[in-house]
């Protein structure tokens, strides 16, 4: 069979790396009270190269992930940036605080196979021998990761060639506007997840019209039109910009309604669903939904943190937030005794003054830190559209024998922790 093959091609891996946990965020409060009974959460957010947090996650995830979706930059060359603050008017650019996002830019289609390639492999190693993986590109680089995935998986386990269409406004006058990606589907083997019944789509109104008036219409077969259809191998659903509700800010983000028909056809209930390019985290979001175990992981701490307050606006169950040992976690500690808001301490809560009001992106609160792993259990967060960041937090467990600590991340990403005692 025909490969690809370049110079630099290698699957040089694993590579030698280590997690380590940073902090349990319990969404709202729920889990706090019964964690030192229930241990740690399955559910994670990982800082990191993928290739390093993939390596370190062979151990205990060899052949048990069961489904994994993957966003990579897509080779367009590009420096994407991030809205920050809030999703402000999509119309009004001029307005936009802008902030980096991540980098799509590569000296050459080589070094992205090179980036691509060995983290395709670990892909392949993770997933469980039921497991599916979603390679979510475009036209820049589609046509070679059909090939490597061809290699990893074998030419007969594509499942599908998804071609997403949407539509918006492009700068281009010389070619038609493009405007669709396309995401491969492989299996591991042949005894795949499929739920075809939990993705059937509404039959076409005319389509139940022109059955009603003649049952042989679809070449003497008759639908089940009471069920539904199953879906097409091409989808449409509008792009973020157009979905007020959903947008963070980072960039290209993915809309929920694709996310949700992969994750419903490709993994049941309690499965294990991976993102390791997880952006604003768009999977890990629509995977707590629908009771699914997630693990996403970004490179870039702004998506992190995006993920982490996307996951707690959904309400998803409690998470691990680690980081990979290359990549520190960024956190400045205010001196001891310093803070950088003033704060009213009381037994059921935690005030801060206005003067945060205009810099805080998040916060969150510890009751019972103790010096090594961060127990969230309340969080505020700078509401999407209107409104302002909450400046009380509850708190669950007062005792003055216990050391309160917060973490504050500002609209720039830079997170700070500080530590309360009663004034
Ligand atoms: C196309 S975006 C993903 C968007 C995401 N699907 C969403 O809905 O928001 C690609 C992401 O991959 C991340 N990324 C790129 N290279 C990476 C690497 N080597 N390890 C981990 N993340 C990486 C970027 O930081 C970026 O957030």
């Amino acid at each position: 069979m025909p490969s690809l093959d370049w110079s630099s091609k290698s699957s040089h891996i694993p590579i030698q790396s280590s997690l380590e946990l940073d902090s349990v965020i319990y969404p709202n409060g729920q889990g706090y009270d019964t964690a030192h009974r229930t241990g740690f959460p399955p559910d994670q957010l990982i800082l990191g190269d993928n290739l390093a947090v993939m390596s370190a996650l062979l151990q205990e995830y060899e052949g048990r992930i069961d489904l994994i979706y993957a966003d990579p930059p897509f080779f367009t060359n590009r420096r994407y940036k991030a809205r920050i603050g809030r999703g402000e008017d999509s119309r009004k650019p001029e307005q936009w605080k802008l902030a980096e996002g991540y980098p799509d830019h590569w000296s050459d289609i080589e070094a992205y196979l090179d980036m691509l390639y060995p983290r395709l492999n670990l892909m392949y190693r993770l997933l469980s021998p039921s497991g599916t993986l979603y390679l979510h590109l475009d036209w820049h680089a589609n046509s070679y990761a059909r090939l490597l995935m061809d290699e990893i998986f074998g030419a007969d386990r594509l499942l599908n060639e998804i071609i997403w269409v949407y539509h918006g406004p492009s700068p281009i006058r010389s070619a038609f506007n493009r405007k669709h990606d396309s995401i491969l589907s492989y299996t591991k083997s042949k005894e795949y997840t499929f739920n075809v019944d939990d993705v059937r789509q509404p039959y076409d109104p005319k389509t139940i019209k022109t059955f009603a008036s003649s049952s042989k219409a679809g070449f003497g077969k008759v639908p089940n039109l009471e069920r539904g259809k199953v879906p097409e191998d091409w989808w449409y659903f509008p792009v973020v910009a157009r979905l007020h509700n959903e947008r963070t800010g980072y960039p290209t983000q993915k809309p929920e309604a694709l996310m949700e028909r992969i994750i419903l056809a490709s993994s049941n209930e309690g499965d294990i669903v991976a993102d390791f390019f997880c952006g604003s985290g768009t999977t890990p979001a629509v995977a707590a939904k629908l009771g699914r175990t997630y693990i996403a992981t970004d490179a870039s701490w702004r998506a992190v943190h995006t993920t982490r307050a996307r996951l707690i606006r959904y309400n998803s169950p409690p998470f691990r937030m680690l980081h990979e040992g290359r990549t520190p976690y960024p956190l400045t500690h205010f001196p001891t005794n310093a803070r950088p808001y003033p704060f009213q301490l009381s037994k059921e809560s935690i005030k801060l003054s206005n003067q945060a009001i205009d810099s805080l992106d998040y916060w969150e609160v510890d009751p019972a830190w103790n010096e090594k792993i961060f127990l969230s259990s309340a969080q505020a967060l700078l509401p999407l559209k209107k409104g302002s960041i909450p400046l009380e937090l509850d708190l669950p467990v007062r005792s003055d024998q216990k050391t309160i600590c917060a973490r504050s991340v500002n609209l720039q990403g830079e997170q700070t922790q500080f530590l309360l005692a009663s004034d």
